[in-house]
């Protein structure tokens, strides 16, 4: 699947967003390793904070399949800028994403920035962190 292909998917799942406090809906398309691909949308809910962001569910759905391979992932919102995901979102990618992890942020005017997760989250906090020597 080309990268714009994921795009696209990513834009149909954001039409399934469930955004009646900001009004603004993500969607988000992840394809594993063995080209399976997961869709998400952001999820509000009365009670904010519990809100899910459209790039956790498509990666928690992959991973509650068993799916942890992740090849690339899209993300598109209305944004003025290639959408960029929240800090949250980018400590989960750090957990399953690796340096061949390409992530496309994008709109919907077309522009498309990619970049990995080294990017994102620089010096992120990790398993390794939680070892004592
Ligand atoms: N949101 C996402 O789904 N992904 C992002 O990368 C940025 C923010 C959602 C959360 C909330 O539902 C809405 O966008 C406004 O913050």
């Amino acid at each position: 699947m080309t990268k714009n292909q994921l795009i696209k998917q990513a834009i149909e799942a954001r039409n399934r967003a469930y955004v009646p406090y900001s009004n603004f809906p993500v969607g988000a398309a992840i394809i594993t390793q063995s080209g399976k691909v997961y869709h998400g949308c952001n999820i509000e809910n009365a009670a904010y904070p519990v809100t899910c962001c459209a790039e956790r569910v498509a990666i928690f759905k992959a991973i509650s399949e068993g799916d942890t391979d992740f090849q690339e992932l899209a993300v598109v919102a209305d944004t003025d800028r290639p959408v960029p995901p929240c800090g949250s979102c980018r400590q989960v990618m750090s957990e399953f994403f690796n340096e061949n992890t390409l992530i496309h942020i994008a709109n919907l005017k077309g522009e498309v920035k990619t970049v990995t997760i080294e990017e994102l989250l620089p010096f992120s906090f990790s398993s390794h962190d939680l070892t004592t020597s």
